[in-house]
């Protein structure tokens, strides 16, 4: 599949969904994250905040579930027609019947990983999930450093879905900007979400295609 870029719309204007998504044309996908102030310390939006979404962008939908219990409330997201469910492994009670249900529902399915949660107890699964994301900061709030101490974490989870075989994406999650982009995709990333990096600036657009750049020639120095 190669770079993918999807800003989140955390750091956007909340009031004006539409148009915030419309400044993020050429993006790949565009990120929305979903807190219930459990998982995390941050409450943000839901299901019929998503829907409405879904019929104003003709981009496809990554939904990043900071939630408990996902195991009830994230197949609702992929019937709803998210292009990508994350769910996060610390909550989920039966991860792989969760991956099964939210394939069953067309959508791809995403395990999220915090800071702190190793990636070698999921080898087993990756035959059952789309997307891993490995978090980069403590997920809950836009703008926080990035942690350097993922990058080992993120090569160690390449390693693994390259000795699989199967076609699983890298996600990388938390204070995603130009200073740090590279790093990643150095390390194997090829998803990246950036908030504050994407709609901090004044042109949007422009900021997720010197992402992208960056994040290519990082990949293939070659190119
Ligand atoms: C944080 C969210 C992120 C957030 C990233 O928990 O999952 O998607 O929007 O924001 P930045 O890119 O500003 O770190
Ligand atoms: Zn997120």
């Amino acid at each position: 599949m190669g770079i993918q870029i999807a800003p989140s719309i955390l750091s956007a204007d909340f009031a004006n969904l539409e148009s915030e998504i419309q400044r993020i044309h050429g993006a790949d996908l565009v990120h929305v994250d979903v807190m219930d102030n459990h998982f995390v310390p941050n409450l943000t939006l839901g299901l019929p905040v998503v829907e409405a979404i879904l019929q104003r962008t003709e981009l496809p939908v990554d939904c990043h579930l900071m939630i408990e219990d996902p195991d009830r409330w994230a197949p609702a997201y992929a019937e709803a027609g998210a292009h990508n469910v994350t769910f996060h492994a610390e909550a989920a009670a039966a991860p792989i019947r969760l991956a099964r249900e939210i394939r069953g529902q067309g959508a791809r399915a995403g395990v999220g990983l915090k800071p702190a949660t190793p990636v070698e107890p999921f080898e087993d699964l990756l035959a059952e999930i789309d997307m891993l994301l490995v978090m980069t900061v403590e997920p809950g709030f836009g703008g926080q450093r990035f942690l350097d101490i993922c990058l080992p974490k993120i090569r160690r989870a390449r390693e693994m879905v390259s000795k699989s075989g199967l076609d699983v994406w890298i996600q990388i999650d938390g204070g995603v900007s130009k200073d740090t982009i590279e790093r990643c995709a150095d390390a194997g990333a090829d998803v990246f979400v950036a908030g504050s990096a994407v709609y901090g600036a004044d042109d949007a657009a422009a900021a997720v295609e010197e992402l992208r750049r960056l994040a290519s020639e990082a990949a293939d120095p070659g190119s």
